[in-house]
């Protein structure tokens, strides 16, 4: 066998890193003109193994919102994070510990496709997106948050769901080595949540695996978490490690911890109050103590996307 030491090879054959990126770039603009971008997969998402490493190859999403982002310091500082302790400061000091490599996927229930999947296999099928979204929390506040993630109704048409899947469940890592805060009694572990199917599949959902062009920190909910950005907060469960498709409705996380105040569909609605507080204005973090609280908006300003979800339903009730 011939094997070419470095000096015989011609600078002309080494392929640089920015022609290599140039490369990418044509093979995805053929894609998208000849319309096979989002059933062939062909780009593929490249997830970078180190903290906070920039991703490649991210397009913009026209589903942005132009609002101004809050600060990255905003975004990985305060945080909710049971699994790392129980105040706003807890996850940035302590997910230390979460290992987001080796890091595997199941993928189970009703879908033709299922299985076990390493975390940079089970990306590779899909791109990636930035998407600016308003994100609102139950406790009144809220930020602006530029993810980039893949679409999770791709995801969903790539596993083949069955007629029988009408729900989809998510699960958090449980390893108390990881994750200290679950050695404490605040949720039942893992931390659960689920989605219809029509919610999962909607455009605006997403799995994100970055934040600011960088992968996700820890803190965020490393190395893929869920992001439904007309619904507060706590539906979008973090670290996730198993995704089933489901025939009836999943238990949930904070449904079951407390049901009088937390519902399934968790929408955001200005008129639904949380048992012990108003619903209706909220505070923009970052925003100072200047800043006037803003009205809340029904599914948090994306109603045009979802309000048909819910046409049929009482939102007083199915809360
Ligand atoms: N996911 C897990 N596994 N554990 C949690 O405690 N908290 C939820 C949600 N996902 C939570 C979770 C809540 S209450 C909120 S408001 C959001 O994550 C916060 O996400 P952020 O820290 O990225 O803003």
């Amino acid at each position: 066998m011939l094997i070419r030491k470095p000096n015989d090879i011609r600078p002309s054959e080494i392929t640089s890193e920015a022609n290599y990126l140039n490369r990418r770039d044509f093979i995805r603009a053929s894609a998208i003109a000849g319309g096979s971008i989002i059933s062939s997969g062909a780009i593929g998402a490249i997830m970078p193994n180190s903290r906070l490493a920039p991703l490649e190859n991210i397009s913009k999403s026209f589903l942005s919102t132009n609002e101004i982002p809050n600060s990255f310091e905003d975004i990985s500082t305060y945080n909710n994070f049971y699994e790392f302790g129980l105040r706003k400061s807890d996850p940035a000091a302590n997910a230390t510990s979460l290992k987001p490599r080796p890091w595997s996927i199941k993928v189970s229930g009703h879908a033709e496709k299922k299985g076990v999947f390493d975390f940079d296999e089970f990306m590779k099928p899909f791109d990636l997106e930035e998407r600016i979204y308003r994100m609102r929390c139950v406790e009144a506040w809220s930020m602006v948050i530029p993810w980039v993630g893949i679409s999770l109704a791709e995801v969903v048409k790539h596993y083949q769901p069955t007629s029988k899947a009408k729900y989809i469940s998510f699960e958090t890592l449980e390893d108390r080595e990881q994750m200290p805060g679950q050695k404490g009694w605040s949720l039942d572990w893992p931390y659960r949540e689920g989605l219809t199917i029509e919610e999962a599949t909607n455009p605006l959902t997403i799995l994100a695996v970055g934040l600011y062009g960088k992968v996700i920190p820890n803190q965020n909910g490393a190395p893929i978490r869920l992001v439904v950005p007309w619904k507060y907060g706590f539906k979008s469960i973090k670290s996730i490690v198993s995704i089933k498709f489901m025939s009836s409705q999943p238990k949930t996380s904070w449904n079951m911890a407390n049901p009088y105040e937390y519902g399934f569909y968790a929408n955001v609605n200005p008129k639904v109050n949380h048992p012990r507080w108003s619903q209706a204005r909220e505070r923009r973090i970052g925003g100072g103590i200047f800043d006037k609280k803003r009205e809340t908006l029904i599914f948090n300003g994306y109603g045009e996307h979802v309000a048909h979800l819910y046409k049929d339903f009482n939102l007083q009730r199915n809360f």
